[in-house]
């Protein structure tokens, strides 16, 4: 047995000794780790691993400043596998609009100047990167360590991958203080007190063949793509594995940061780089769309040459005082947009189509494909979408076809080479049976795309589906329980419903004896799914996999009903209305919880007939019946604390004198207020410009509160 270092009873260690004892201890747990997961040939004992922990996390307990920066218990590692702590962005992560021609981005210039009120001649400067195909992470250094490293998550909460983004070779761990071009009020003569890094995280494309084929060797899973071996290697939950990974670092960004980087995208790209970080590379400082379309020729041309995907190039404003003023809607800035590349394509034979059956029942055709590499990827299959797709493009066994790959959507069959056809090739029929084992008949209701197995959730394709939705990242998020565990657990009858999943705490020890498993790995599972007890309504209600019902609109429902009962109990009502909704095809003239379920904004009558009728299946409320007992649903909290002028009617006149009318229109927008064109009693403010005529009057007459525009933006908490 492995013993710890001193055997001294942690109450009686002195500080010299713990310290000691904490490096060594450090360095044990990191060789077990990668023996055991890298290697796969572990020397100790579980349990004796388990003691390396705790006696680590004893010591850590008592000397809490002697905690390593390496220190195991940081790494989210593989004992304590439950999950990757969140962390809140200060600045939120935005995304990026699309342009897919001059036309867009001709729009995209006009727009800016539009809202900055530059006029056609006035200069415009716009920094151009090229837009790597990877995965985004916010870095954050504190006095020019690295404190703290966060995947974009949803955009305003991450989580934390500290562990994991260290591994990363060409990332600086710690920042080089006294370099040139140091920014003031920062750490002296180097990088700001707080500076968050935001950049990509990516795999070169030989590096992710390589990888590939060891796993591949391994009988581990294959990637389909760099992004997504990207993605895959840094949301691992023992840090071990992603040191393994061939994964680097472009910094393009920056979140929360205590001092300012640069008056421009250039000096900030600059201090970056001084820094140490990698940039996209080539960069460009354009001033005309010509420049701009000229670059992004350029760049297309040595896209296929570049050791690595990219899908774009990305334009941004370069004065930082223009980004802050133009801000951003909903996800995107206004200031920047990526300017996409048309898909890669390539020929290939299309050797079988073959169906598989979705968690709503929904066949899809499938290309097997003589594998082709399509942008440096090989593809072996490609979806055909539905019947008429392939009779549309008259797709054929045997056919030669044109397979295209844009970004991470499923590659596709964009058309056949006809007079590649092979001689007697049959047009496809599309199968009248589902392949599951219940052979039940498919239907496709009139008007619809979609043909569907009738076997509903008796069919086991779709039962297997539902549960790998149910357990999927954004749903219960349980690690360790992927699509290839849910296919064999359904198999040997250990998970045949959701709830089932929560029962398997009684089977951990049968689980650790299955193939693939063992003690550690079935602990972890354990864990995992202990640690999902808790959750929150809207991914619970994401988890049920009503129709229609993406994230987005099961965060509305939740936020709408605020806890499960209150929910549970206005579908059922909605559920008894439904028959009334659909003669009457309209929201006002049904009953009332129905009526509110349609009028919630973002939801429309046709994904309140889905709601409803998923309460309506006796089975499905069995299911959330099942899971109440096993899953505490957490109630959602009510919004923070909203901004002065959330609600408020606010009327802007004459002109302002720091921005744009449409700039303060959707400042105020954004903090909530509704802007009209004209004064009327229900007016709250109107702010009043120079030269201000009519409304200002007429606000005077009804009583209305005027403002001038420092005292709104003084209200605004603006100056
Ligand atoms: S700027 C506030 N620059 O593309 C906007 N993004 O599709 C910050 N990306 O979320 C993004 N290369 O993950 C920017 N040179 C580049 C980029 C880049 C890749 C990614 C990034 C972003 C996504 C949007």
């Amino acid at each position: 047995m492995t013993r710890h270092a001193t055997g001294i009873p942690v109450e009686d260690l002195t500080p010299d000794q713990a310290a000691a004892e904490l490096a060594w201890l450090a360095e044990q747990i990191r060789r077990h780790d990668r023996l055991y997961h890298q290697d796969a040939a572990p020397e100790i004992s579980d349990a004796d691993y388990d003691a390396l922990r705790r006696r680590n996390e004893a010591i850590e307990a008592r000397f809490g400043g002697l905690v390593r920066p390496d220190s195991p218990s940081a790494r989210v590692g593989a004992a304590p596998a439950t999950g990757f702590a969140k962390v809140r962005h200060k600045v939120p992560m935005l995304s990026l609009g699309n342009a897919f021609d001059a036309g867009d981005v001709a729009e995209f210039l006009a727009r800016i100047r539009r809202f900055l009120g530059l006029g056609e001649t006035d200069d415009l400067a716009v920094m151009a990167e090229p837009k790597i195909d990877g995965v985004s992470a916010s870095l954050r250094y504190e006095r020019g360590r690295f404190v703290r490293g966060a995947t974009r998550g949803d955009g305003s909460t991450g989580e934390d991958i500290t562990a994991n983004l260290r591994t990363i070779a060409d990332l600086p761990v710690t920042l080089p203080v006294n370099v040139p071009g140091g920014v003031p009020g920062g750490v002296p003569g180097g990088v700001p007190e707080v500076l968050e890094v935001r950049g990509e995280v990516y795999m070169r494309r030989d590096e992710f063949r390589k990888l590939n084929a060891r796993q591949e060797a391994a009988g581990d899973k294959v990637f389909a793509n760099p992004r997504n071996a990207a993605a895959g290697s840094l949301r691992q939950l023992d840090a071990t594995v992603t040191a393994g990974r061939p994964l680097h670092f472009f910094a393009y960004a920056w979140g929360e940061v205590a001092a300012p980087l640069g008056a421009t995208m250039e000096e900030a790209r600059a201090r970056l780089a001084g820094w140490g970080f990698a940039l996209n590379e080539p960069a460009r400082l354009c001033r005309s769309l010509k420049e701009l379309l000229a670059y992004h020729e350029e760049v297309m041309a040595e896209r296929p040459a570049l050791p690595y995907d990219i899908d774009g190039v990305v334009y941004k404003v370069d004065r930082l005082d223009w980004q802050e003023r133009l801000g951003f809607v909903s996800r995107a800035p206004r200031w920047a947009v990526a300017h996409k590349f048309p898909a890669e394509q390539a020929r290939t034979v299309l050797n079988a189509i073959e169906i598989q059956v979705g968690r709503t029942g929904a066949l899809t055709p499938v290309a097997r494909l003589e594998p082709i590499t399509v942008g440096g990827v090989v593809v072996s299959n490609a979806t055909l979408h539905n019947e008429d797709e392939i009779a549309r493009k008259d797709v054929r066994v045997g056919d030669t076809v044109i397979v295209q790959r844009a970004g991470d959507v499923i590659p596709q069959v964009v058309e056949v080479v006809k007079d590649k056809r092979p001689k007697g090739a049959k047009a496809y029929r599309f199968p009248k049976i589902c392949p599951c084992s219940l052979k039940t008949p498919v239907a496709r209701e009139p008007g619809e795309a979609v043909s569907r197995c009738t076997g509903e959730l008796a069919c086991p394709f779709q039962q297997i589906e539902k549960l790998i939705h149910f357990v999927s990242r954004d749903a219960f998020d349980i690690e360790g329980l992927g699509g290839k565990q849910i296919e064999a657990f359904w198999r040997d009858r250990l998970i045949r419903a959701p709830g089932d999943i929560f029962r398997l705490r009684d089977r951990g020890e049968e689980i650790a004896t299955r193939e693939g498993w063992g003690e550690l790995s079935a602990g972890n599972l354990m864990r995992a799914i202990e640690a999902r007890r808790d959750i929150g309504l809207d991914r619970f209600i994401y988890a049920l996999g009503i129709r229609q019902i993406g994230q987005a609109t099961a965060k509305l429902l939740a936020r709408q009903y605020a806890t499960l009962e209150a929910w549970h109990a206005a579908m059922a009502q909605a559920a008894k209305e439904r028959g009334g909704a659909r003669a009457a095809r309209k929201p006002a003239e049904v009953g009332e919880a129905f009526a509110e379920l349609c009028n919630i904004h973002g939801i429309g009558m046709s994904m309140a007939d889905d709601i409803a009728a998923f309460f309506d299946e006796p089975h499905n409320l069995a299911v959330i019946e099942d899971l109440e007992g096993q899953v505490r649903i957490q109630a959602v909290a009510a919004p923070a604390a909203e901004s002065p002028v959330a609600g408020k009617t606010v009327v802007f006149t004459g002109s302002l004198e720091t921005m744009t009318r449409s700039e303060a229109k959707a400042r105020a927008e954004a903090l909530g207020a509704k802007v009209a064109g004209s004064v009327s009693k229900k007016t709250d403010y109107v702010v009043v410009g120079a030269d201000a005529g009519s409304k200002a009057r007429k606000a005077a007459e009804l009583g209305v509160a005027t403002l001038s525009e420092p005292d709104w933006l003084a209200l605004i908490g603006r100056t």
